[in-house]
């Protein structure tokens, strides 16, 4: 077969973060059904390196209200568990990651140089932007590099598995550097560390936010055939 099912091809392409989520919660047994299909991901002699803090109502509330008490703290010193990003930026990413970040302020009619406007969306990462579910994915400090690959195709899994029950996400390093803050309000054990966030829910089909759109190099671009 030559041609990918349209099915599949559909549900990895509505795949997109989403940044503003209705309040409709989500069934816990839903959650089950979408973290056992996640955990169907491949990893490394199937060491499965996952470990999900599922949080809903008032334990959100209290992370989020933690976390951006420390935001709105200028010297609250942040430093995330591993490098997610580049120490410095160069081309292709750092062109990437502009426009990444101007798509998101113009749909919101951010200005170039409206740094509190700026400011005040990024800390919306830690209202996991409203949706009904916050995730936080932790790891055991002692597994390699490795298992951070493995960790990958488990996320990417779960945010395809969502997508088959309609539900979005949008994957968040944004909790990393609040590591401290996520530990203690969880009661995270210190031989784990944080890997990222998830924010999980039905779109705001109204948010202008969620139009975002990004566009891929093809795989010409980036794909080396050796014959
Ligand atoms: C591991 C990871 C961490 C991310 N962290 C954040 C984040 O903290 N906040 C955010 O708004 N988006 C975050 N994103 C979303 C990316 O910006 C997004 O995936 C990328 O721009 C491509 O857009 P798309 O997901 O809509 O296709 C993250 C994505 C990944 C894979």
């Amino acid at each position: 077969m030559n041609s990918i099912p349209a099915d599949f091809s559909e549900l990895v392409r509505s795949r997109r973060s989403i940044r503003r989520f209705l309040p409709d919660p989500v069934e816990r047994d839903t959650l089950l059904a979408i973290l056992d299909l996640a955990a169907r991901a491949p990893s490394g002699v199937n060491m499965q390196p996952w470990q999900v803090h599922v949080l809903t109502g008032e334990s959100k509330t209290a992370l989020s209200e933690a976390i951006l008490a420390e935001y709105a703290q200028p010297t609250f010193e942040r430093k995330a568990e591993y490098d997610y990003y580049p120490e410095s930026w160069e081309e292709p990413y750092l062109g990437r990651r502009r426009h990444t970040g101007l798509g998101l302020y113009s749909l919101l009619g951010i200005e170039k140089k409206d740094t509190v406007r700026m400011r005040e969306q990024w800390a919306r990462n830690y209202l996991f932007f409203d949706a009904p579910v916050g995730l936080i994915f932790t790891i055991d400090k002692g597994l390699g590099q490795g298992s951070l690959i493995d960790y990958g195709g488990f996320l990417q899994t779960l945010m395809l598995a969502a997508r088959a029950w309609g539900l979005h996400t949008c994957v968040q390093a944004a909790f990393c550097e609040f590591h401290p803050v996520v530990r203690s309000q969880l009661g995270i054990a210190a031989t784990q560390k944080v890997v990222c966030g998830m924010s999980m829910g039905y779109a705001d089909p109204a948010a202008p936010e969620n139009a975002l759109d990004l566009p891929r190099v093809p795989a010409s671009d980036f794909t080396h055939f050796h014959d």
